[in-house]
């Protein structure tokens, strides 16, 4: 027999200033898990500028790699990389009941340490881009 309980307008999204780092971290964690599918994409759509041969598919990469926007949108990609991996592997942790008393500082943890990777790769991906 299935059961049914009131849940309120738990997913109403005006409601945003009530959150809990729990739904934040749901929130983060598909939104970032949709863009890596959304990116793999235009991966294999630069990628596939190879069977065009070696010579399109180096300029491509320069043309791209010659424009701002798409060093940012680089670091925005590893920013949502690395925080779905972490928050992920937080996840995994989760799934096994490790850690279900300290949840909301392992998100905090999360964050900060993509915070941290995002930052430290900043000049590596702006190289030269100015
Ligand atoms: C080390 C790498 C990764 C880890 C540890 C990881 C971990 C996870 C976990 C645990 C979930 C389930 C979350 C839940 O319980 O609801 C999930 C969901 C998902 N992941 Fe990943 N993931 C990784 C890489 C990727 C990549 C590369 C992609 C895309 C190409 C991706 C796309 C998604 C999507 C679309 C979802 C479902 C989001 C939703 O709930 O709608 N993930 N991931």
């Amino acid at each position: 027999m299935s059961q049914t309980y009131d849940r309120g307008p738990v997913e109403d999204f005006g409601r945003w200033r009530e959150f809990s780092a729990g739904m934040w971290a749901w929130i983060f964690h598909k939104f970032t898990g949709w863009v890596l599918v959304g990116y793999l994409f235009t991966h294999i759509a630069v990628l596939s500028t190879a069977t065009a041969g070696g010579t399109v598919y180096t300029e491509t990469i320069r043309g791209l790699e010659s424009l701002l926007v798409v060093r940012i949108l680089e670091v925005g990609l590893l920013a949502v990389a690395v925080f779905h991996i972490l928050n992920g592997v937080r996840l995994l942790f989760v799934d096994l009941g490790v850690g279900l008393e300290s949840q909301d500082r392992s998100f905090y943890a999360s964050l900060v340490l993509t915070g941290a990777i995002v930052v430290a790769s900043v000049p590596t991906f702006l190289a030269g881009a100015f």
